[in-house]
């Protein structure tokens, strides 16, 4: 059953939120089926399936692309689609832009920053929408943790309020201090889902794709679930040798062609 804004408000302080991010039908369906709330489409699917050294490369069609795809895999799963790069530069040009992703299946609306009137506008337009601060990687000149010095972290405390006051219903708090984490969170009465954040916040997010080891390099404050790039280097090498041997078609199991597609 899909779960709404307000469900996800109610479960601050009951239930810890699992957020993970999606870009592709299978990987939709798999996390549907584990039975994972929310799905974030991140702009990461720049970075972890694109290539993009930033995710400032990620445009609005690509996104609509993605967030179809994990719509269709995941029909029963509320769903964040995450505003690229500007397309959340003023309330017009980002109320047409979240439409775009909500056409597309999205149930609610990411962004980044503490731009107010952008979110109070798509609040007022019935639109859901999660903020992100702390680390927010559309701007942000390094991936280091933000927050530490006073003034930062009061920045960060402060538009954390302010996120909530414009109407957001959820806050990504990305690479920040624990402590801050746990201050914020607890004077918020939106649930807070971190990443990098410590384990105080009312959710956890982690981009799939570090958690299933697939590609090179894993955030810090990552977790490798499984390795997955070791996995396809192996079924590829194997699949090669077993060609080059005429092993394969040969010995394909008949379970698994029956099972198939
Ligand atoms: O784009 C994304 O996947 C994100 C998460 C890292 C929270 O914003």
């Amino acid at each position: 059953m899909k779960l709404t804004a307000r469900e996800f408000v109610e479960m601050k302080g009951q239930r810890p939120i699992a957020m993970l991010t999606a870009y592709t039908c299978p990987v939709a369906r798999a996390l549907e089926r584990a039975g994972i709330p929310v799905i974030l489409v991140g702009d990461t699917v720049g970075m972890v399936e694109m290539g993009f050294d930033s995710t400032r490369d990620v445009t609005i069609e690509h996104m609509e692309y993605h967030v179809g795809a994990v719509r269709r895999g995941a029909p029963k799963t509320h769903i964040i689609g995450d505003l690229p790069y500007r397309t959340d530069r003023d309330p017009a040009t980002a109320l047409a832009c979240a439409r775009r992703l909500l056409d597309a299946g999205a149930d609610s609306i990411k962004l980044e920053g503490a731009k107010l009137d952008v979110i109070a506008h798509l609040v007022q337009q019935q639109i859901p929408v999660v903020g992100h601060t702390g680390l927010t990687p559309q701007t942000a000149t390094s991936f280091a943790k933000v927050g530490r010095s006073d003034s930062e972290a009061q920045r960060i405390r402060e538009e954390s309020l302010a996120i909530e006051a414009a109407g957001a219903f959820m806050l990504v708090l990305e690479h920040i201090p624990y402590d801050l984490a746990t201050e914020i969170t607890a004077g918020l009465a939106i649930p807070t889902v971190g990443i990098g954040a410590g384990p105080d916040c009312d959710g956890q997010v982690l981009v799939t794709n570090d958690a299933l080891g697939l590609g090179d390099y894993w955030p810090p404050f990552s977790k490798q679930y499984a390795h997955l790039s070791q996995s396809i280097l192996d079924v590829a090498k194997d699949f090669a040798g077993e060609v080059e041997s005429r092993e394969f078609p040969n010995n394909i199991i008949p379970f698994a062609r029956a099972g198939g597609r």
